[in-house]
């Protein structure tokens, strides 16, 4: 992490900050003691207090005990990014965030000092954790940004300070808070009116809620799929990976990723996007993309006895995602029995 001076965090974040007698300074910021390495910041969330000493056991260099947990750490991450010269690539929608973040990683790594979130990194906690990983020489940060409401994703931005926009798509997912998909399309739209002039916004080709949120005439918008900027032109399964074949602004591209569902080339193209937007060699972008691991859950697929096939595709339940879970067993089984 760019380190993070003493004075300054006290400054930065109310509460009770615990030093260790040698430190002046933290080069990285934890919330899970059990993560804590020398130099680090422990910073207490909920009942974290108890794990203080913990911390210091493991080479903490301070111990933070906050007013507001969440808003320290949204302190301490607008902070690193401050100092960052990284592209920050924020990456919101309905479904398809974290699989598209995984990919987007995976191409850009050959190319640029890359961090991505993990797991599900991807709210107030995990925006904040991601952006502490940031090394003075990061080249690109690629943050998950998550939501359930209205004013979530522009919080999330003004801490993460995105110069690149992937919304991957808008589907009827938090209704309950946001009323309608014109709604959802408002909160992902969040994301672009934070963008800073000059910036490229990688969206859908077809999501018509999304339109009129696409005025900033100073933001350069490259859309994916059909009838898009990026597109997808051909998609085979071979031995478990998918071999695609793209269009990016006119230029052909073939790749095979480690992936076995369709659903994941739409993802595969909203990543092309953002690639792309960081003006990286489009023929180097195949490079990484075997080397893919996606996080697991998403369309997991694990020999079963008797050559039966499990599709593990339980990360998340909404229509749009069971309707491609389910699209994608009906596909894969190509006429075999199929048990969902
Ligand atoms: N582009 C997509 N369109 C429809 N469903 C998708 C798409 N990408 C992923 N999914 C479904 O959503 C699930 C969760 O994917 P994930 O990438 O973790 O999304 P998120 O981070 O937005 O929750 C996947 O396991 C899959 O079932
Ligand atoms: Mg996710």
């Amino acid at each position: 992490m760019i380190a993070l001076r003493l004075d300054e965090i006290a400054d930065l974040c109310p509460g009770r900050l615990e030093r260790a007698a040698w430190a002046d300074e933290v080069t990285g910021v934890q919330i899970d003691s059990r993560r804590v390495a020398e130099g680090d910041l422990f910073v207490a969330v909920g009942g974290g207090g108890d794990f203080a000493k913990h911390a210091f056991a493991r080479g903490a260099a301070a111990v933070l005990l906050p007013e507001d947990a969440f808003a320290s750490l949204g302190a301490l991450g607008g902070a690193v990014r401050a100092r960052s010269s990284a592209q920050v690539v924020g990456i919101t929608g309905s479904t398809g965030k974290t699989s598209t973040r995984d990919i987007l990683a995976a191409i850009v790594g050959p190319h640029a000092r890359t961090i991505a979130a993990e797991r599900n990194f991807n709210n107030e906690l995990g925006v904040p954790l991601t952006l502490c990983r940031l090394e003075p020489d990061t080249e690109v940060c690629i943050v998950e940004l998550g939501m359930r409401g209205f004013g979530q994703i522009r919080a999330l931005c003004e801490v993460a300070r995105p110069t690149i926009g992937v919304i991957t798509n808008i589907a009827p997912v938090h209704l309950e808070l946001l009323g309608s998909l014109e709604g959802v399309a408002r909160a992902k739209a969040e994301l672009l009116a934070e963008l800073p002039a000059g910036a490229s916004a990688v969206v859908p080709s077809e999501a018509p809620e999304l339109e009129p949120f696409l005025q900033r005439a100073d933001l350069h918008y490259t859309r994916f799929g059909t009838g898009g900027d990026v597109r997808l032109c051909s998609f085979e399964r071979l031995n478990g990976n998918a071999k695609v074949e793209v269009e990016i602004f006119g230029e052909r591209l073939e790749l095979t990723f480690a992936f076995g569902a369709r659903y994941q080339a739409r993802n595969a193209l909203a990543a092309l996007g953002a690639y792309r937007a960081l003006r990286l060699p489009l023929a180097g972008a195949s490079a990484g993309a075997s080397a893919l691991r996606l996080t697991s859950w998403r369309g997991e697929e694990l020999p079963l006895p008797g050559g039966g096939v499990l599709l593990n595709d339980c990360y998340n339940a909404n229509p749009l995602s069971m309707q491609a879970a389910l699209g994608d067993l009906a596909e894969r089984a190509a006429g075999r029995r199929r048990v969902a």
